[in-house]
């Protein structure tokens, strides 16, 4: 009897401490020429252990590498062209268990599905949509 409840505590346990990210907005509309920041959140339990820390930005429809940190390095040599010089992570907020992905002057192509993905303990991931208006194209539409 005291092994069965030992054992279903466990699995309690076990079903809650599952690593999950969350995306708390999970589309984004920007203007193009814009900066914008898309969120991830993940649980992070007293100080953040770098050393244990993956995160991953990918832009999924076209599988273009946007930003990866790997044990506490950022790497930028698979990084997709489209992006360079315009991704910055904002990681001082990594603490916090934010994963927040800041493109500056954002493009029409840059519109599309983001996943963003953390490896810390467990791994997950969430998607994010991105809009982006254009007023060039919209003037011009009008202008027909
Ligand atoms: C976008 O961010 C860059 C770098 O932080 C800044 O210099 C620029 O003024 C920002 N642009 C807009 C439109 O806010």
């Amino acid at each position: 009897m005291c092994r069965l409840v030992h054992v279903l505590i466990r699995v309690e346990f076990s079903v809650f401490s599952l690593f999950t990210v969350e995306a708390p907005q999970s589309l984004y509309t920007v203007e193009y020429g814009n900066n914008v920041t898309l969120e991830c959140t993940f649980p992070v339990n007293g100080k953040l252990k770098f050393k244990d820390l993956g995160v991953s930005w990918e832009k999924k429809d076209e599988l273009k590498q946007v930003y990866v940190l790997f044990k506490g390095e950022e790497d930028f040599k698979a990084q997709h062209s489209d992006f360079k010089g315009r991704i910055k992570l904002l990681k001082e907020n990594l603490n916090l268990g934010q994963s927040l992905l800041q493109i500056t002057d954002v493009k029409l192509r840059d519109a599309g599905d983001y996943r963003c993905l953390i490896e810390y303990g467990g791994a997950d991931y969430k998607t994010i949509h991105l809009k982006v208006k254009g007023i060039l194209c919209d003037l011009q539409l009008s202008e027909n």
